[in-house]
């Protein structure tokens, strides 16, 4: 029997055991899956986008199923970065129940470059969060992608946040419909990204046809799962060729793997690792069996490691 393949991953200077990631605000503030979450095939956790200050989030109906996906818009609903650090993450186990613990990512959001700073900062100062996410493409708030839009204001973002992080491994998250996404992958790297993910929801609407009204309460909301798959998979290739092959910086490709085969097609357009939201709505103990149908895929592709088919795809 031939060695088991190398599947870990070094994610900009942090090491995870497994490519595979559980998406922002699909864990919680991240104990809430320690029970349910299968230690060895997830690599890290990323927190819910957490504020300086709490909010409430939209009223429901906020999360619903759309037939290809589902449909959220939750308006980053979460109890603030003071009560995160004091209560969530001191009285959870936040990973800390895997062993070994499985690394934490905080997630920031906010509405001014002052309001991600001072999170950032928090965060960065906090040893159990390993490193620091920018949700700069939440569809769900009136001011979700004012940087995500714009490469000017996401590089002075990144650069301030950068400056208040020291050495903090900074994965910045992307928008599916940044209007010119190379430039903005661009912007981020030189003004110091130290990963891209890639990709948020994408901005949708589903009607109730007997009150005709939205079915969300915000109206709008961000589609997930395997509907965006392959956009996402277009979106990782072309950030990958343009901007993280050159500047050698990892991808986490995110958006609709349910299965091993959707994330190995993430590790071929580019990606090192891949995150999964949807699918641990539908099954939080996925991971174990797309982390095995990974390992068997590398084996057969007669490569040692995951990280040796990055980039792989024949054109
Ligand atoms: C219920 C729900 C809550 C989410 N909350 C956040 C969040 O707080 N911050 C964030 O950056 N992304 C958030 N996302 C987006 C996911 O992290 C991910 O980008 C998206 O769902 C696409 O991946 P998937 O198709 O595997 O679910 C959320 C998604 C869902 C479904």
């Amino acid at each position: 029997m031939p060695d088991a393949p190398d599947l870990s991953v070094d994610l900009a200077g942090l090491r995870l055991a497994s490519p595979l990631i559980a998406a922002a605000g699909t864990c919680g503030y991240a104990h809430e899956f320690d029970a349910v979450l299968p230690a060895r095939a997830i690599g890290a956790i990323v927190t819910k986008s957490i504020t300086r200050e709490p909010r409430a989030g939209n009223r429901p109906w906020r999360i619903l199923d759309s037939g290809a996906g589902m449909l959220n818009a939750i308006g980053l609903a979460n109890v603030g970065v003071e009560a995160f650090l004091g209560e969530k993450l001191a009285n959870g186990r936040a990973g800390a129940g895997h062993a070994p613990p499985v690394p934490l990512i905080g997630s920031v959001a906010g509405d001014s470059i002052d309001a991600y700073v001072r999170v950032a900062a928090a965060f960065a100062a906090e040893p159990r969060l390993a490193a620091i996410e920018l949700n700069v493409s939440c569809p769900n708030t009136a001011d979700g992608r004012q940087f995500g839009d714009d490469p000017a204001a996401l590089g002075d973002l990144v650069a301030a946040v950068r400056a208040a992080i020291a050495d903090t491994p900074l994965l910045v998250k992307l928008s599916p419909l940044a209007p010119d996404p190379i430039r903005i992958a661009a912007a981020a790297v030189e003004r110091g990204a130290s990963a891209l993910t890639i990709m948020n929801t994408v901005p949708a609407l589903a009607i109730d046809v007997e009150s005709r009204r939205p079915r969300l309460s915000n109206g709008m909301g961000g589609l997930s799962g395997p509907a965006i798959h392959p956009m996402a998979v277009r979106l990782v290739r072309l950030v990958y060729e343009a901007v993280a092959r050159p500047a050698s910086v990892p991808i986490i490709g995110l958006g609709g793997v349910m299965h091993w085969r959707d994330a190995a097609e993430f590790v071929l357009a580019g990606a090192s690792a891949v995150g999964l939201g949807t699918a641990l709505f539908v099954d939080p103990r996925c991971p174990a069996r797309i982390h095995r149908g990974l390992a068997a895929w590398v084996r057969r592709q007669g490569a040692a490691r995951l990280a040796d088919l990055t980039g792989g795809m024949e054109a």
